[in-house]
């Protein structure tokens, strides 16, 4: 079973998944957040640190665009390829008003027309082209009316975050929904929504036996060994031990942050946002955050963010508790 990483903008940046292939496996594909605005074949982007074939192992990054147009497509895996990458992925999934207004990430599925017209150019491509979609903007009949259209057009892997975008990241991801659509799909299915430990990937794998991989999000965000412990591979650690090496990630991944930006003052932003998940899976989540949160200087954060490993135990499996309780009850903010 394949595990990918699902891109998260603001958070897994090139540092982030520098810092965590240096000390998690598991992972079999990793996506970038997706990039859009790409004007020409000169973009500024393709000189990024995201992109860099220096900084980014292309044998297992996929470049993601966030698009409507055909044209910007090939441009935009025309560079990817010449950077070294063998596939990028169209996010057909994003699901905040500023975007689907624009028939955008979720909001272009259901414009079955459009879809076709952006995928003609597929078969041309020198990169394979994956889609990561919802179950559908507003319902699951979207998808079902998309799935031809990606066949024809030679989409080489669909992920299928099973919500629709009306349900943004709320309720429940509806893997049930999926099983009698993909029953006869010939493109390998990647399903995503809700996998936050690994008792989950086994429930999953009965419902839906015939998927290709899973990927993984916000379950992974809060506890980094999430993909080892589906795949078996981080047995012998206990809690201490995984406390060690979520603490070495962690200055890490700060350390690489300080040094690849201009304004340091801006570092502790994007780790909070990865706090927020990774807090859940301490012993007293709320405490932990509250701490992380309130900490706004550099030099304070920097101090804060040590600290908490050695005043809270590490329980891992954060986010599955969170689901699990009330979420009035467990708010962070
Ligand atoms: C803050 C945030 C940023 C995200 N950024 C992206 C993105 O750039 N591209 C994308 O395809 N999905 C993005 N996603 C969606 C996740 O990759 C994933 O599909 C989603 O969290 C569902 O999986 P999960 O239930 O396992 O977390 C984002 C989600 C969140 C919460």
């Amino acid at each position: 079973m394949q595990l990918h990483l699902g891109p998260f903008q603001g958070i897994t940046d090139v540092w982030f998944r520098k810092a965590y292939q240096q000390y998690f496996t598991g992972l079999d594909k990793l996506y970038t957040p997706f990039f859009g605005g790409i004007h020409n074949l000169n973009s500024k982007h393709f000189r990024s640190d995201e992109l860099s074939p220096l900084l980014n192992d292309a044998g297992i990054l996929v470049p993601q665009l966030l698009t409507n147009s055909a044209i910007e497509l090939e441009r935009f895996a025309l560079q990817c390829h010449g950077l070294g990458y063998s596939e990028v992925n169209i996010n057909m999934g994003c699901p905040w008003p500023q975007v689907t207004s624009k028939k955008r990430g979720c909001g272009l599925m259901p414009y079955p027309g459009m879809v076709e017209s952006l995928l003609s150019v597929v078969k041309d491509l020198p990169v394979k082209v994956s889609v990561k979609c919802r179950l559908g903007m507003y319902d699951v009949s979207e998808l079902s009316t998309l799935l031809p259209i990606f066949e024809k057009t030679g989409v080489s892997e669909l992920i299928v975050h099973a919500r629709t975008g009306k349900q943004l990241y709320k309720g429940h991801a509806q893997a049930d929904a999926l099983a009698p659509l993909i029953a006869n799909c010939v493109i390998p299915i990647v399903y995503n929504g809700d996998l936050f430990e690994s008792a989950d990937s086994g429930r999953l794998g009965n419902k839906l036996p015939r998927i290709a991989g899973m990927m993984l999000g916000r379950g992974l965000l809060a506890d980094p060994f999430l993909a080892a412990d589906i795949k078996g591979l981080a047995c012998e650690l206990d809690n201490k031990e995984r406390a060690e090496v979520v603490k070495k990630f962690i200055t890490t991944l700060t350390g690489q942050r300080l040094k690849g930006r201009r304004q340091v003052k801006a570092v502790p932003g994007p780790m909070k946002e990865l706090w927020w998940y990774l807090s859940s899976s301490f012993d007293q989540p709320v405490r932990v955050w509250r701490q992380i949160r309130k900490a706004a200087l550099l030099e304070e954060f920097l101090d804060v963010q040590a600290e908490v490993f050695s005043q809270y135990e590490w329980i891992g499996s954060g986010f599955a508790r969170k689901f699990l309780q009330n979420e009035e009850e467990f708010s962070l903010d």
